[in-house]
């Protein structure tokens, strides 16, 4: 199963709020193999962004099998799992989380800098902000951007390292459909150029439908659109 990029098996995640459990996942059975463009859908509070965060290994389920290209990142220690992330994760949410002091050049630069010189860091993220359109605004800081070059940037930063695993989090949540819409077409096109595998939740309908295989979480479980 070494085409697998990602495989659960019976996942589940409760949380505890004043005494009161949660049962947010209660047995998701995934695979995603390489090169897979999936929608998750779910009402809210359906347990999407838990879902994405252990997947992207920001939050360990509490039973069942996970495995990342074969490996299981519980069995990792903290620092292999963090350079695993970094290498091989790319994550962007429905906010930019951007370095508001740093301009979008050394934004996506930041990742590359752990193993490469500050030369190649910056000429390579210099190359991938060309290829989201945003060639002409290295120098800006994120507040001096629009809503959608601030989501470009987040792309570029996440897609730089090339990663084989693209995790977004209601990514065009917070613009316009116009926006969203040039944003979906983008990731489209470089998940297509690259073989990205990419799992994209949302709750836009629309959107879903642009990814080949669209997934719900109800009741804790996953279903087939
Ligand atoms: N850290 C947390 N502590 C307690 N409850 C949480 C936590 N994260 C999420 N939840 C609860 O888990 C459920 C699923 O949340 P979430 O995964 O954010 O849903 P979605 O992304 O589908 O809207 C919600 O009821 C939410 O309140
Ligand atoms: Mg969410």
């Amino acid at each position: 199963m070494s085409d697998l990029i990602l495989s659960m098996r019976n996942i589940t995640k409760s949380y505890e709020v004043e005494g009161h459990r949660i049962d947010v996942l209660k047995g998701i059975d995934l695979d995603l193999p390489a090169n897979e463009r999936v929608s998750l859908t779910g009402k809210s509070g359906s347990g999407k962004s838990t879902l994405l965060n252990i997947m992207a290994t920001l939050e360990t389920p509490d039973s069942g099998e996970f495995l990342l290209k074969g490996v299981a990142p519980a069995a990792m220690s903290d620092r292999a799992l963090s350079m695993f992330r970094n290498k091989e994760i790319g994550i962007v949410f429905q906010f930019h989380h951007l370095l508001p002091e740093f301009t979008a050049l050394e934004n996506v630069a930041v990742p590359l800098m752990l193993y490469r010189s500050r030369r190649e860091s910056m000429q390579r993220a210099e190359a991938m902000l060309g290829r989201v359109g945003l060639e002409h605004r290295l120098n800006h800081k994120p507040a001096e951007l629009s809503g959608g070059e601030q989501q470009r940037v987040a792309i570029a930063r996440a897609l730089v390292n090339e990663p084989s695993l693209l995790l977004m989090d209601e990514p065009t949540g917070n613009l316009d459909n116009e926006t969203g819409q040039k944003i979906i077409d983008l990731i489209s096109s470089i998940a297509d150029e690259r073989n990205l595998t990419t799992l994209f939740v949302t709750h836009n309908t629309e959107f879903a439908l642009k990814m080949g295989r669209v997934i719900e979480i109800r009741e804790g479980v996953i279903h087939s659109l």
